[in-house]
């Protein structure tokens, strides 16, 4: 177990304490800042915490429980940063809720993907564990994730996703400022269909390793909001508003059982 930080030191990045989080163990971790107070909201009962850089967060109650719901920003090393404080701050789970580009025709713009593993096309948790370390979910975290969006009748998926650094050439788009993707990326998407990958995001291989390296757990769900088997665009903001409120209440249902354990 690491090292918590005394009740009212504030952390850097995040501008958060201990004394802040009244007991929250877990957090909900969307990557924009602009969707933590939807979200939040959609907890519970909710109050605004802190806004520092790309770290905004608020507090909300699940019936008693205090939920802490704070972005990450984009990509492994604010992921990282994010976590590294949360940690120190009591969290101890970290459940992704963000958006994602699908790589299987069967899912749908709008479906929910529980994540399981993630391919690790990323840096940031290299500086944690080795690269053929598997990132790899909390199992209890998944299988509530799943079991939440069972109960729900909502569609989704379970399944490995590929975490890219980047979003044009990592995620094989040749609609980027030179339209080139490098040799090492080009057929890659193909390829990830082959192996039954579901869907391409940015942050997942970080959080389940650094998880991993602090004893934590953690879980991830994504809305598709892209569908690369169609072609290389993200759909417009409708349907991200549109399934919010089906990856509220599946991540509600999900934390419910987790406290309940
Ligand atoms: N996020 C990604 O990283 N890729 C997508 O295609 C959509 C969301």
């Amino acid at each position: 177990m690491g090292k918590l930080a005394k009740a009212t030191e504030i952390m850097y990045h995040t501008g958060l304490s201990r004394k802040m989080l009244k007991g929250a163990r877990f957090a909900l971790l969307p990557g924009d800042p602009g969707r933590v107070e939807s979200i939040a909201e959609g907890v519970g009962q909710c109050e605004r915490l802190a806004v520092h850089r790309e770290y905004t967060s608020y507090l909300s109650y699940l019936k008693d429980e205090p939920v802490l719901v704070c972005s990450t920003g984009m990509g492994g090393p604010s992921v990282a940063i994010c976590m590294e404080e949360l940690a120190r701050i009591g969290i101890t789970h970290f459940i992704r809720v963000g958006t994602t580009g699908s790589i299987q025709d069967k899912i749908e713009l709008g479906d929910l993907i529980v994540v399981k593993g993630a391919v690790r096309l990323e840096g940031t948790s290299t500086h944690y564990a080795p690269i053929n370390f598997p990132a790899i979910a909390t199992l209890k975290v998944t299988n509530a994730l799943a079991a939440a969006a069972e109960k729900k009748k909502y569609r989704y998926h379970i399944g490995i996703c590929i975490s890219s650094d980047t979003f044009w050439p990592g995620q094989e788009r040749y609609d980027s400022f030179t339209g080139y993707v490098p040799k090492a990326f080009r057929g890659t998407l193909q390829e990830w269909q082959q192996l039954g990958a579901t869907n391409y995001e940015m942050e997942a291989a970080t959080l389940f390793i650094v998880a991993q390296s602090f004893g934590l757990s953690a879980g991830c769900i994504c809305v598709a909001v892209a569908k690369r088997t169609d072609g290389e665009k993200v759909a417009s903001q409708t349907i991200y508003m549109g399934a919010l409120p089906k990856m509220i209440s599946t991540v509600k249902e999900a934390l419910l059982m987790l406290i309940d354990k």
